[in-house]
């Protein structure tokens, strides 16, 4: 077969991830990473691509450099890591230019991009899900208000902001002052509110949290196994919502049964609604699901991999990522199988004391070496200076490894975080607990 240069769009743990992946194939000519980090730069080529000068404000520029860098590189494959270049149409760009992109086009990927869309194809095509009514027009906040101000609110509910947030943009209000509080959170944040030119309120799910992926070329799809990200800065769930701070796989919540649950009542329903709607999704899709009495409900889509769920996940993977992904964007993914590993995977996220608030940059990390070859040190915010690795950002290193069981996973992987040190880190103790609580 023929050989594949490859360009990566991303910076985080999860593009390191993704690179590791892609570069145990046969099949890769060169890898290229943009911008990419100290981990991906020693698999591939780190590369910058900026737009022109006095190019206009916006994506387009931007996807116009990395068209030439596609050109003049022979890229084959772009594989595109997060989800702001997907959702601003990053696809369509390049695949409108003869370029192959593994990820769904700009409205495909409306189904992270905007959580009205998500609702209304949910609501739409029967698939289960919270409850909810949206909000939007001029006055989209006041109509809100008014509507949290009456008398017979069941609480707690969920208010969401339509657009991208970072994270930021759900609401758990547990009581009438508490909502009208998150209002004015909405409102006194520039970011925020740009997102929430719509607003959803959704009914509060009881269960427990977990994440399934599938890889898919918009009529097949190949399940990769759950995860369970753990997205609160403390031990017990607790504190602040970060970006994740560490993820196992598989989810033991999300047992034989309830994946084939999930994949008749949600997968399947979720790729035949967007082929209905004339935008078929390709690429990875992220399903995360609250496993309720009911049976599997969507919390939300996102379309592109988790970061750390990719952690996890990508090391349990045996087949080859870049087969898979060339199939998918080939509409050929009915000839490809996916093999997952038998073992269990457990991330934990080492992160700078302060994040996901105010952190303090460039202490040095050391350790690394001593880590045992089983295991894997993927980078996230770091940078090299002066022949040191040194911290760079909020979540700086994941530390992955495996064993035949949860528990020895998990104990694996703690024995390789303890190697690691730089001043100030923090990493979460329970990762895995929920899994193994399960188990007994
Ligand atoms: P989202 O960005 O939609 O995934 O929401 C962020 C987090 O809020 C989720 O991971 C859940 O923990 C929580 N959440 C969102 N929607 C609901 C819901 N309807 N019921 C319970 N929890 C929710
Ligand atoms: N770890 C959660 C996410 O990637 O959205």
């Amino acid at each position: 077969m023929a050989q594949h240069n490859v360009l990566i769009l991303g910076s985080g743990g999860r593009e390191h991830a993704l690179a590791w992946s892609l570069s145990r194939s046969p099949l890769p000519g060169k890898l290229y990473i943009t911008p990419g980090n100290p981990g991906t730069a020693e698999l591939g080529e780190n590369v910058t691509i900026t737009p022109a000068e006095g190019a206009p404000p916006g994506p387009d520029a931007w996807f116009e450099a990395v068209e030439a860098f596609l050109t003049e590189k022979e890229i084959g494959l772009t594989v595109v890591g997060p989800e702001q270049p997907l959702v601003d149409g990053i696809t369509d760009y390049l695949e409108e230019r003869g370029h192959k992109v593994f990820g769904p086009s700009k409205v495909a990927a409306q189904l992270e991009g905007s959580k009205t869309f998500a609702k209304w194809i949910m609501h739409k095509y029967r698939i289960p899900t919270a409850g909810s009514i949206e909000f939007s027009g001029e006055a989209v906040l006041d109509n809100l208000e008014k509507w949290l101000s009456t008398e017979n609110q069941k609480w707690p509910v969920v208010i969401k902001a339509d657009g991208l947030a970072a994270g930021k943009g759900v609401f758990i209000s547990r009581s009438r002052p508490e909502a009208l509080e998150h209002l004015g959170k909405i409102r006194n944040d520039a970011a925020l509110l740009k997102a929430a030119g719509k607003v959803i309120v959704e009914e509060f799910m009881e269960g427990e949290e977990a994440s399934v992926f599938a890889v898919t070329d918009g009529r097949n799809a190949r399940l990769l196994i759950s995860a369970q990200d753990h997205k609160r800065i403390g031990e017990g769930d607790t504190g602040l919502n970060t970006g994740g701070m560490g993820a196992y796989a598989p989810a033991p919540v999300i047992d034989d049964r309830m994946l084939k649950l999930v994949e008749d009542t949600i997968l399947y329903p979720t790729l035949e609604a967007m082929q209905q709607e004339g935008h078929p999704y390709r690429g990875v899709l992220y399903l995360g699901l609250m496993i309720t009495r009911e049976g599997p409900k969507v919390v939300e889509y996102n379309c592109r991999f988790g970061d750390p769920e990719c952690q996890v996940l990508l090391p349990a993977l045996k087949s080859d990522l870049l087969e898979l992904m060339l199939a998918t964007v080939n509409h050929e993914l009915d000839k490809s199988e996916v093999v997952m590993s038998d073992d269990h995977f457990c991330c934990v996220v080492l992160a700078s004391g302060g994040y996901p608030e105010a952190y303090a940059k460039g202490k040095e990390i050391t350790g690394i070496s001593k880590v045992s070859d089983g295991a894997m040190v993927f980078h996230s915010g770091t940078r090299h200076e002066g022949g040191k690795l040194l911290t760079n950002g909020g979540r700086v290193l994941n530390v992955v490894a495996s064993g035949s069981d949860l528990r020895s996973a998990i104990d694996n992987c703690y024995r390789e975080v303890e190697k690691i040190s730089f001043e100030n880190a923090v990493y979460r103790r329970d990762i895995g607990a929920k899994g193994l609580r399960r188990l007994q």
